[in-house]
């Protein structure tokens, strides 16, 4: 009987494998001038390694066959000294050179008068300000929307430990220090919803530390932020009772002491921005969809779905009132 696992094992591990080389936070499917620029530098290393690897290995091989007896020791030399130093050394400088032909373009600052993003790295979430050109910021959190075909410039910063800001699709990644300004040019060439992540262990929820990141047409993006910049649309009593009962409980329950909601009294800092939470393409930084379920969920069982949050929970709040906090943050869109 032949041994049937062994393929199809290759085969699962061959699919995983294919599917990591799509979607959206793939290095090998950019959607950015840098992330373009580093998928080259990826298959090319590859190539080259590859190319070493097999020479090495056929001389190994070849050797490993051949008693002493019948060696030629003069081809022998050439072969060891020509594809065994001299091929990989030659092979591996050219790599070399053709890497770091590639960093001034990469770490080269976006244009003057581009548009400016400051990211800082939260425990465990990302504080977004923009900056718009007559000098209004427009604060939001766990999102970022992006003009396609633009040089955009961030500014990244921490106030707690080292957090590192990685759109893979778009560009390479770049450490947020305590104490330092650290910038990254990001050049989306196609429109679409990619996601981010941290890649530099921060903390108990690390792997909870994502957003997602819409490039969009230049007309949408502008009215998108148009739209941050403005006050939160609170919605009237008489429309929808459930979310302006949930405002009242949204203030009578201190949640203004942390978050901000523009055009109301909350006006804390400490926290996520919520004056448009509700039109965001994710919840908790990346990790739960944008919905009420998901908002009452979050409110109940806040350091269950995102273990150290500083959030505290409410989960000794009535059902009822958990469920009308959801649609007054669900309704700040
Ligand atoms: Cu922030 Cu890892």
């Amino acid at each position: 009987m032949p041994n049937r696992k062994a393929p199809s094992s290759l085969l699962l591990l061959a699919g995983i494998l294919v599917t990591g080389c799509s979607g959206v936070q793939s290095t090998l499917a950019p959607s950015g001038q840098d992330a373009d620029r580093i998928a080259s530098l990826f298959w090319w290393m590859t190539g080259g390694a590859a190319v070493v690897w097999v020479f090495v290995i056929a001389l190994a091989v070849y050797y490993a066959r051949h008693s002493s007896g019948t060696r030629n020791q003069r081809r022998d030399r050439w072969l060891i000294l020509g594809g065994g130093v001299a091929f990989p050394t030659v092979t591996l400088t050219i790599l070399l050179i053709y890497g770091l032909a590639m960093i001034p373009e990469t770490v080269a600052r976006a244009p003057e008068g581009s548009l400016q993003i400051a990211v800082s790295g939260e425990q465990w979430w990302w504080r977004v300000r923009y900056f718009r050109p007559g000098g209004q910021e427009v604060v939001l959190a766990n999102e970022v929307r992006l003009p396609v075909g633009e040089p955009v410039q961030f500014r990244l910063d921490s106030d707690n430990v080292i957090h590192s800001f990685w759109i893979p699709s778009l560009a390479g990644k770049m450490d947020m220090i305590p104490g330092r300004v650290t910038y990254l040019t990001v050049r989306p060439t196609a429109t679409g919803i990619f996601r981010g992540a941290c890649a530099e262990y921060c903390g108990t929820s690390h792997a909870l530390m994502a957003f997602y990141v819409e490039v969009m047409e230049k007309a949408a993006f502008d009215a998108w932020l148009d739209h941050q910049a403005r006050p939160a649309v609170v919605q009237a009593q008489d429309a929808a009772p459930d979310a302006a009962r949930g405002g009242e409980l949204f203030a009578s329950n201190g949640c203004g002491a942390c978050h901000t909601v523009r055009g109301t009294a909350a006006r804390g800092e400490i926290g996520p921005d919520l004056t448009h939470v509700g039109g965001r393409l994710s919840l908790g930084a990346g990790i739960l969809e944008m919905r009420p379920d998901k908002l009452r969920d979050w409110l109940a069982r806040t350091a269950h779905i995102k273990p150290g949050v500083h959030m505290p929970e409410f989960n000794m709040l009535p059902d009822a009132d958990l469920q009308a906090l959801a649609a007054y943050l669900h309704g700040l869109k």
